[in-house]
């Protein structure tokens, strides 16, 4: 399945509004978005494996993902979108997104991270999970393109709740995530470091109070003062530069819009 500048991208909304304002539209900068395959594992985990190797940070604060982790959801596990630049006679990879698309059985359902327990719920579940883009296409908006993108497919095939992971050294995705439309709901211990789950429900919009005097606490705080603000009932909603450092801002929904 492809989807090129001129044809817009291949699951158009179908009547609904649109998610996030970055899709849809075209695919941006004269990138081709395409669904990859199995035939691409060598190319999606040697791309992987360098994103790792480029990082300024280290270790890198993105999950190194085994080779079966990509071959499974090339194949069974959900789906996996690469963005494709044409420099020369080849078409190079310039980023690519997964979505994971668990079964209401799987113990690594992202859901059991927030306490669901309800098979129904369950198997409603779709993740966000995982985004590179090449250093020199960084900036552009892409990663925010392709979380646009992964939501509507993640409704398009049924999913209600789409749940990703961050970790607070990861400001840029973080960041991305929470223009996205995604709250962070928790601060757990996964993949042997901290990661912030982040959770938007697809089928409604999610408003917040309006706190005249909003809780801020710096991303790389103790983690403790975070889990007191979500126990509190507040869910993280944006990232703010406070004197060179960032700091996530916490507020109280509004329920009463969920509905
Ligand atoms: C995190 C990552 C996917 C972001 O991708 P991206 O396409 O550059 O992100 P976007 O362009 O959508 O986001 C733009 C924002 O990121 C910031 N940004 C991220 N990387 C940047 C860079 N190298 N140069 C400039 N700005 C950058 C911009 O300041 C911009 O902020 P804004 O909110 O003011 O617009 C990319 O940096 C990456 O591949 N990192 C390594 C893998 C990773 O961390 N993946 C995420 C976890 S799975």
């Amino acid at each position: 399945m492809m989807a090129t500048a001129s044809q817009g991208p291949a699951n158009a909304a179908g009547g609904h509004a649109p998610l996030h304002g970055a899709w849809p539209q075209a695919v941006p900068y004269g990138l081709v978005l395409r669904k990859m395959d199995i035939g691409d594992l060598d190319r999606l985990t040697a791309f992987h494996a360098e994103l790792h190797q480029l990082s300024h940070q280290q270790p890198a604060p993105f999950v190194r993902e085994k080779d079966v982790f990509f071959a499974e959801h090339l194949t069974s596990a959900g789906e996996v979108w690469g963005l494709w630049e044409n420099a020369g006679p080849k078409y190079q990879l310039a980023g690519y997104t997964v979505v994971g698309l668990p079964t209401a059985s799987d113990p690594a359902n992202f859901g059991r991270d927030l306490g669901m327990d309800d098979e129904a719920d369950l198997a409603l579940v779709a993740h966000l999970d995982g985004t590179g883009v090449l250093p020199h296409r960084r900036g552009l908006g892409l990663q925010r393109y392709l979380t646009g993108y992964r939501m509507e497919r993640a409704r398009t095939l049924g999913r209600k709740t789409v749940i990703s992971m961050a970790s607070p050294q990861n400001s840029f995705s973080l960041s991305n995530l929470l223009q996205c439309g995604l709250p962070v709901q928790r601060l757990i211990q996964k993949y042997d470091a901290l990661r912030f789950v982040l959770v938007r429900d697809l089928s409604g919009q999610t408003t917040y109070e309006n706190d005249p005097h909003p809780v801020m606490v710096p991303l790389l705080a103790n983690p403790e003062e975070h889990v007191r603000c979500l126990q509190a009932g507040r869910v993280g909603i944006a990232l703010r530069d406070v004197g060179g450092t960032f700091s996530l801002v916490y507020a109280k929904r509004r329920e009463e819009a969920d509905q």
